[in-house]
């Protein structure tokens, strides 16, 4: 696989640092006791977090419990302020988004850096073309690009009619979906999705967990934010809850059930105060109300998804 790495903007040399081929125990990037204070307000603190290559981290919360907080530190948008986080062992700290896609780091945000007007092939090139000729007469290589998106796509499973189609005509998930080949294509290592799911409807929803676990087949560690405990359990290795800036569980798949997962989610006591609070109200028959493990409609599994 390409890798990113290369020497740091600020000269330091991390060549021995990057780990052998085979080193698969190690993570590639780590938060150890980390926290973000905006002013007064402490978003986060105390979060432990490891992304091992291959396996899909996911991490969940409610609104509000700091999961974009933590995202824009390992994405080189805003800096730590207590703990450390490292890249391949070393201790690092961002300016820009930038270096943090120079080590591999790459995020697929909701809100898509695409032009909807152009072309699927355009889009998914954009700000780094392929170019052809020497300098001069440097043109854009439009076939080379049109070939190679078509093949990356079609690696990833993606299948598109016609990559002239302006990407403003594909549904979300299939937006999604090319974001995420684009990041494989460009070599990350690394690649953080942020609520990748939270517009789609249950069957694209399947679709781009589909490309989840493609980009975790092809040995990427994925750092998956979702409210949704179902969505989350169909891809994920790991399972990290945020609660109120703090990390509340953290657990592999195998010490996790999703009943407790989801429990973990709705938080099981507040739920039952609700309910109280609607049996106050007329013509609520709170019998009548799901159980907090019952919240959360179970979705179509990722091989039941359209491809
Ligand atoms: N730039 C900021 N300045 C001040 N406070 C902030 C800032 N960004 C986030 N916060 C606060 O930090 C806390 C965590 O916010 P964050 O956006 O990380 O939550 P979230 O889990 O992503 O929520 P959601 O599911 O709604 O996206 C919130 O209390 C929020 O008000
Ligand atoms: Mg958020």
């Amino acid at each position: 696989m390409t890798s990113m790495n290369k020497a740091g903007t600020h000269g330091e040399i991390i060549q021995d640092t990057v780990p052998e081929e085979g080193a698969k125990d190690a993570p590639i990037v780590e938060l150890r006791n980390a926290g973000k204070s905006y002013g007064n307000i402490r978003a986060l603190h105390g979060v432990d977090l490891q992304v091992f290559p291959g396996q899909v981290t996911c991490v969940l919360g409610d609104n509000g419990a700091g999961k974009s907080t933590l995202i824009k530190i390992i994405s080189g948008l805003h800096q730590h302020t207590e703990g450390e986080f490292l890249v391949d062992g070393v201790p690092v700290r961002f300016s820009t988004p930038r270096e943090a896609l120079d080590k591999g780091i790459a995020t697929v945000y909701q809100d898509l850096a695409t032009v909807p007007l152009m072309p699927v092939w355009r889009n998914f090139f954009l700000g780094s073309e392929m170019t052809k000729g020497p300098w001069p007469v440097r043109r854009l290589d439009i076939d080379r690009m049109k070939k190679t998106a078509d093949h990356e796509l079609r690696e990833m499973g993606i299948i598109l009619d016609d990559l002239e189609q302006p990407i403003g005509t594909l549904s979300g998930g299939q937006r999604q979906c090319v974001a995420i080949a684009r990041a494989v294509y460009f070599g990350a290592r690394v690649l953080i999705l942020d609520e990748p799911t939270a517009a789609l409807g249950v069957k694209q929803s399947g679709v781009v967990l589909k490309y989840v676990a493609a980009a975790r087949e092809r040995g990427l560690g994925v750092i998956f934010i979702t409210h949704n405990p179902h969505h989350a359990y169909m891809v994920g290795d790991h399972f990290s809850v945020l609660r109120l800036g703090t990390m509340e569980l953290s657990a592999s798949r195998a010490e996790v059930s999703l009943e407790e997962l989801t429990n973990h989610m709705a938080g099981g006591t507040e739920l039952a105060a609700l309910k109280h609070e609607l049996s106050q109200v007329r013509g609520v028959d709170v019998d009548e109300l799901p159980e907090a493990k019952d919240l959360g409609a179970p979705v179509a599994t990722a091989s039941e998804g359209k491809s």
